[in-house]
């Protein structure tokens, strides 16, 4: 991974791609500008959608290039997370409502090699983190209930973002919002500190690995409404 910074990153989510043909699909968000690739692991048990597992996580991590994104919706999450880990994942993150004892997992996060993400639903109050902001290099801020892509941006997690910037201070932890991205919103998240922003039906729509240009110019669309809100704040 390259040093941290905080500069607008975009992560499309592969939950919104065609599953029959994943590797053809990381590849052209890559091409197409994606920063990170977000993969989204759920369970049918923490959420109600069952996904994929390390199996698929690591036969498409050869098509990718740079950051593997693993979000895990799945509980109890500990068993799997070096499995995850050894599938190729840069970052694994784990919901704080996943366990009894989240500490413990970022620290096997850590241990086993990889970046440690936090998440919280969106009724998770950010003091969830209070106690675990040192063993973390992401926290991802759910603006939907997690389970499907393609719902409504909850506007209440604005001021959430807002509290976590204050409460993360220099530390080098990443603030990654993921559901219901678009143009439109990606300014408010941005304007209050975020800096990795997860879109899958965003990104997806409309296009396809034969179209790929469209992939383009939805990654654009989202980056430069996130970067002209930064700018606004700035000036
Ligand atoms: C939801 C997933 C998201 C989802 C986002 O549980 O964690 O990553 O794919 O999809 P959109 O951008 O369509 O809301
Ligand atoms: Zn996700």
């Amino acid at each position: 991974m390259k040093p941290f910074d905080r500069s607008i990153k975009i992560a499309p989510s592969i939950l919104s791609a065609d599953f029959a043909n994943f590797g053809a699909e990381c590849r052209a968000i890559e091409a197409q500008g994606a920063d990170w690739v977000h993969v989204d692991v759920m369970d049918g048990h923490f959420v109600p959608n069952i996904t994929f597992g390390p199996a698929m996580c690591a036969a498409i991590r050869k098509h990718i290039k740079g950051v593997m994104d693993v979000h895990l919706m799945i509980a109890p999450a500990d068993p799997y997370i070096e499995a995850f880990v050894k599938a190729g994942a840069d970052i694994v993150t784990v919901h704080a409502e996943a366990g009894a004892h989240l500490d413990r997992s970022l620290q096997l996060v850590r241990s086993v090699g990889a970046r440690a993400g936090v998440s919280l639903n969106p009724s998770t109050p950010a003091s969830a983190l209070e106690f675990v902001l040192d063993r973390i290099d992401l926290v991802l801020v759910m603006t939907v209930n997690p389970g499907f892509g393609g719902q409504s941006f909850i506007g209440s997690q604005v001021e959430k973002v807002r509290q976590i910037r204050a409460m993360i201070g220099d530390r080098p932890v990443h603030i990654e919002i993921d559901g219901g991205i678009t143009p439109e919103t990606a300014p408010l998240v941005a304007a209050v500190g975020a800096d990795v922003l997860v879109a899958g039906s965003a990104v997806f729509k409309g296009g396809s690995v034969e179209t790929p240009e469209v992939y383009g110019r939805n990654i654009a669309a989202i980056r430069s409404a996130a970067e002209t809100a930064r700018r606004q704040i700035a000036a």
